[in-house]
């Protein structure tokens, strides 16, 4: 098998765009086409105007396209011409029938897996870039195995581990490349192929490589993890609230032993995003697939506690509104799952707002990145109903408020002149902040009747 020269990725979204754009970057003589179904999507990444923001994106992305980057709609050209076609389209969480709401809908893999059989040769090796059930590799291969004259194509894992608002540094410096393969010699040639094309900018060592099911079970288990910091952290938030003591002050003093480290225990309203959630279901469903219920119970309580700080968020607003929101005006800062994206799957906000609704506020909704439109499709509001005013500046949403929510933790939050908005909201004037990225003591002296999650 000869070296990699062109490379093929299906599926031009969070994750295909910026790591293709990365690959492209850092090996100029290697030409990536980066393909999708959706047409629009296609040529949103050929504008100015790319569909997703992150961080650097832009930069790295003008620098190569139509060098050695392509966008494109042409998917039997760009997997035709590749020797390595990555799947990187999205599997949600099922909707229907058996394993609905836990499993992960395989429908785009499985249809892109008969595109790739259709159309590419034999020397072809196939990635599962998406994040899939353990064993998934099985069904591709079977596909791919049963398109006759087309010869055994290798199937690889490799999960990717970036997180958006950071993807282009992630990418750039990870923390290690997994590749999972057949243990077979061309398994093993597949696989070294596709780390030579990563130790081009990563560190040979950080490049590993162990069998398929551990490669797609490990991006399962690195999602639950992290995800089960979170909620262990929310959890005592809680308590935090109960006892006077103050959850941050707790997050660093155990963050300094070794081994519990620093990193994923900031208490928040909730995590969201498209992984953490959908890929604990995921995890839940197979093992309880297996038999293993306690093994099931145990994931499904991270979701469960992270439901419940949500929740308990939505409640502490209308409690401190006297258990009455209609007709109030509640400002919301912050759409966006995180900050520095333009993401708003599964964000906390999403569900806090929906709350609210329920209890006929009158949401004022600010976001430094998401459009008006994602709000309304998110909310299921119609435009104009009155109920939701998407706002372009903070102080706007703000004016005439009884309180303000602070739910992504953009940095330009944490420079706003809060004199000003307390001036302009109605007294008592509230504050929530759902990511603990203010002051409160500073707050309190200014008027504010000043919450923050798991302090007193
Ligand atoms: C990714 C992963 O692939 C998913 O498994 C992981 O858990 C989350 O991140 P992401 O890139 O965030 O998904 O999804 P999305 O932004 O929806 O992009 C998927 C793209 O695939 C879309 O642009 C969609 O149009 C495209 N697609 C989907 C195809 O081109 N063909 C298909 O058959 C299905
Ligand atoms: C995650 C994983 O981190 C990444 O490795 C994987 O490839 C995809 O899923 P992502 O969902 O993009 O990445 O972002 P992440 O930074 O993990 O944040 C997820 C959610 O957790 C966000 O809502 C974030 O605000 C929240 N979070 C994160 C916290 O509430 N507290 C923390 O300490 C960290």
């Amino acid at each position: 098998m000869d070296e990699i020269s062109n490379i093929c990725c299906v599926g031009a979204g969070y994750v295909g765009g910026p790591t293709m754009a990365m690959i492209a970057h850092k090996c100029p003589d290697l030409e990536v086409t980066v393909v999708d179904y959706d047409a629009d999507r296609i040529a949103a990444w050929n504008s100015d105007e790319l569909p997703i923001f992150e961080p650097g994106l832009d930069e790295i992305v003008k620098g190569s396209r139509n060098r050695n980057l392509f966008f494109s709609t042409d998917r039997d050209k760009g997997i035709r011409e590749a020797d390595v076609v990555f799947i990187a389209v999205s599997t949600p969480t099922k909707t229907y029938g058996i394993g609905a709401g836990r499993a992960a809908d395989l429908k785009y893999i499985e249809s892109c897996a008969r595109h790739i059989a259709e159309v590419a040769d034999s020397n072809t090796i196939v990635v599962e870039k998406s994040t899939v059930p353990v064993r998934t590799a099985d069904a591709v291969r079977t596909i791919l195995e049963a398109s006759k004259g087309k010869g055994v194509m290798q199937v690889l894992s490799n999960p990717e581990f970036m997180a958006e608002g950071s993807a282009l540094k992630d990418l750039e410096n990870p923390d290690r490349v997994l590749i999972g393969g057949e243990r077979t010699p061309e398994g093993q040639r597949a696989i070294e192929k596709l780390a030579a094309v990563y130790a081009r900018w990563v560190p040979r060592e950080k490049v590993i490589s162990t069998n398929l099911w551990s490669s797609e079970l490990s991006k399962l288990t690195a999602n639950a993890f992290l995800a089960q910091r979170i909620s262990s952290i929310n959890a005592i938030s809680a308590l935090c609230e109960a006892t006077g003591a103050d959850v941050d002050e707790i997050a660093h003093a155990i963050g300094l032993d070794r081994r519990v480290g620093p990193n994923f225990l900031k208490s928040s309203v909730g995590f969201g995003g498209s992984c953490f959630q959908k890929d604990i279901y995921n995890l839940v469903y197979l093992c309880a697939h297996f038999g293993l219920e306690e093994v099931a119970d145990y994931w499904e309580q991270v979701v469960a506690m992270n439901d419940y700080q949500k929740r308990r968020f939505s409640r502490r607003i209308m409690e401190a509104l006297f258990n009455t929101a209609a007709d109030k005006r509640v400002a919301i800062l912050g759409f966006a799952f995180k900050k520095d994206t333009n993401d708003t799957r599964e964000s906390a906000s999403i569900y806090v707002c929906r709350d609210l609704l329920q209890e006929e506020a009158r949401l004022a909704i600010y976001d430094p990145k998401v459009p008006a439109m994602q709000v309304h499709d998110e909310l299921k509001i119609v435009e104009g109903s009155g109920q939701v005013e998407v706002c372009g500046d903070p102080y706007a949403a703000a004016e005439g408020a009884h309180a303000v929510a602070i739910l992504t933790e953009w940095d330009e939050f944490k420079e706003l002149d809060y004199q000003r908005i307390y001036e302009s909201m109605l007294k008592p004037a509230l504050i929530f902040d759902g990511r603990n990225i203010l002051d409160l003591d500073s707050l309190r002296e200014i008027g504010f009747k000043a919450e923050g999650i798991g302090k007193s």
